[in-house]
């Protein structure tokens, strides 16, 4: 391929043409087919384009339901957004099989959001402390103007102090703030602060008498919001008697009980478990914050520091298995919102946190939690009774008809004619050259 100049200029249209005009057959005709993806409506369209850059088209997932979320008594029909099989209706059974056991017992336990000044400075560590002590109110009233509305709104900053890090590396020291940004997710709110403290706490320093030579000099490295938040953090559990498990996949309760809990603490101690356990938490949790239009990236990044945050990664979720009663839990920091940002201009967003009746950022950390739990449930309880492949097998069968093309009427008679046979893609493949010759 050719390099291009002035490509973010081009029109669409023009952009399609250029990558079209530098590949050949099946490549090319795929880049030409790309307005077939547009949306209908040009003013959605139009705003879609413009959450990113050099946009050609747009990249379709479904959009699904996992109904009968019961959580502290009220009643959820939760949307997801993910491409992988098995995830939603996991989700969905995981959802029902609590349902009849009293449903999801979440809690919030703590909602900050963290903001970093990285700098360097030379000099005795004591007189900067002394000089940031003086000077605290000082710089938090510089930013009283861009917090009004947070604080209007019962938010704002939390804390601010000072960390020295020498010890760690040369010169290097942090202001740290946190804050409440209610129901945002607040990352511009907490980066502006952050320059806006960082510029007024460098002149100060620069003009500061007690201060010679390169003391004088702060060097402000960043200022960026911390994606680690482990103490944006929300608990879910589901428990009920051993007993009232019944009977799951054949084995009785005890002994599902058991094999559950011995796989949840293999996930504890055993790293590359954990994080495959994780994965599965990490598909309800991912799917909700896709389909409510916050920033999963986030929400993944943080989670699996805080997995780690004793030094060996582990799981999420843990078992407690008394005499009778069986427990299952799951602590997960979740910063996420439900007003600014994509949450109100994505139209599949906004339906989402209709769907979910306008929660409150703090609710749709627990609704999350929840789906991240039911999910991991889902999976762990296949895992430890049928294995894996036989529920995710069905439901995949259909991906790989379709990758292979196949028509409507020989996926409805392929998905009998595996309903007793161990899918995999030359199975599939091999039984449709097989329907072919035989026609
Ligand atoms: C697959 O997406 C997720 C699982 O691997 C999770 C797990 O193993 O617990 C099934």
């Amino acid at each position: 391929m050719k390099a291009v100049s002035g490509f973010s200029k081009m029109s669409k249209e023009e952009k399609i043409s250029w990558l079209s005009s530098q590949l050949d057959g099946e490549a090319k005709k795929m880049v030409n087919q790309m307005p077939v993806y547009w949306h209908h409506d040009g003013a959605i369209q139009k705003r879609l384009d413009e959450f990113s850059e050099n946009t050609l088209t747009n990249f379709d997932m479904p959009f699904g339901i996992a109904p009968n979320f019961l959580i502290n008594g009220k009643t959820y029909s939760v949307p997801m957004v993910i491409e992988e099989s098995s995830v939603v209706a996991a989700a969905s059974l995981g959802a029902k099989f609590w349902y009849e056991r009293g449903g999801f017992t979440t809690k919030v336990l703590s909602i900050k959001k963290v903001g970093q000044i990285h700098f360097l400075w030379q000099g005795k560590k004591e007189k900067l402390f002394n000089f940031f002590k003086d000077n605290k109110m000082d710089l938090l009233n510089s930013v009283k103007h861009l917090a009004q509305n947070m604080e209007q709104r019962g938010g704002g900053v939390l804390s601010f102090e000072i960390i020295d890090l020498t010890e760690k590396m040369e010169n290097y020291f942090q202001l740290k703030l946190e804050f409440d940004t209610c129901n945002a997710m607040g990352a511009n709110f907490i980066n502006s602060i952050l320059e806006e403290v960082s510029a007024v706490f460098k002149s100060k320093v620069n003009g500061e008498d007690s201060f010679t030579g390169s003391e004088k000099d702060l060097q402000v490295i960043m200022c960026i919001l911390s994606n680690y938040t482990p103490e944006c953090l929300v608990e879910c559990s589901v428990q009920c008697p051993i007993e009232d498990l019944g009977t799951i996949n054949g084995m009785a309760p005890r002994q599902f009980a058991e094999r559950f809990a011995a796989a949840v603490r293999i996930a504890e101690v055993d790293t590359g478990r954990a994080v495959t356990h994780n994965k599965g938490i990490m598909n309800g949790i991912d799917s909700v914050v896709l389909a409510t239009g916050n920033d999963f990236r986030a929400v993944e990044a943080c989670a699996h520091a805080y997995a780690a945050k004793d030094g060996q990664y582990r799981s999420l979720s843990k078992v407690e298995l008394t005499q009778d009663i069986f427990k299952f839990s799951l602590t997960v920091p979740l910063a996420v919102g439900t007003v600014g940002g994509l949450t109100t201009l994505h139209p599949l967003a906004k339906t989402s946190l209709a769907i979910l009746e306008q929660p409150s950022s703090k609710e749709l950390m627990q609704v999350i939690a929840a789906v991240g739990l039911a999910q991991n449930f889902g999976a762990v309880k296949s895992l430890v009774t049928t294995g894996i492949q036989k529920g995710h097998m069905k439901l995949h069968l259909l991906n790989v008809f379709n990758q292979l093309g196949a028509t409507s009427v020989q996926i409805e008679k392929g998905k009998e004619y595996f309903s007793d046979k161990v899918v995999s893609f030359t199975a599939v493949r091999d039984y449709l050259e097989l329907t072919k010759q035989l026609q």
